[in-house]
């Protein structure tokens, strides 16, 4: 087991391995969708993915108790309007639990993620 991915490290940045194990998660994240029959036509229309994928490694290492800050939109406005189904929700969490695997993050850690994903579904689901 690797150091940055034990359930021991002080927090969950830590167990993902910190900016650089984040920013490799976000990477994958997103490639994921984009091969993902349910919801790539949906990610295939951003206009500026380095810069999405720039926000989602920041909101993913604040909202992991990392350093630095968050500059993108907040989880009820990026979404809104996009009128978002529960089964594009659940198989974007998939895409994020592969993700996790595809960079050996392991499954007590992945489970912690999953728990984090699933609380915001409210401000993603039909908004
Ligand atoms: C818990 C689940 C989710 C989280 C934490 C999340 C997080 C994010 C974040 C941080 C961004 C970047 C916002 C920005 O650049 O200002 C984003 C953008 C986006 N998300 Fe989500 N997302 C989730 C679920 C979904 C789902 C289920 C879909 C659709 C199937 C989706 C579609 C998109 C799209 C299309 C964008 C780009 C929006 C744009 O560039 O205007 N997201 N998301």
């Amino acid at each position: 087991m690797s150091e940055t991915n034990t359930t021991t490290a002080s927090t969950l940045y830590d167990r993902l391995g910190r900016r650089d194990g984040i920013a490799r998660i976000a990477r994958e994240l997103i490639k994921n969708h984009l091969a993902n029959p349910l919801v790539k036509t949906r990610f295939a229309q951003i206009q500026d993915m380095d810069q999405t994928e720039r926000n989602v490694t920041d909101f993913f290492c604040v909202g992991s108790g990392g350093p630095g800050s968050y500059a993108g939109k907040d989880m009820l406005n990026t979404h809104r309007g996009m009128n978002i189904s529960e089964q594009e929700f659940v198989s974007v969490l998939d895409d994020a639990m592969a993700a996790l695997e595809t960079c050996g993050v392991e499954a007590p850690v992945r489970h912690e993620v999953l728990g984090v994903l699933w609380s915001m579904k409210a401000e993603v689901v039909r908004v």
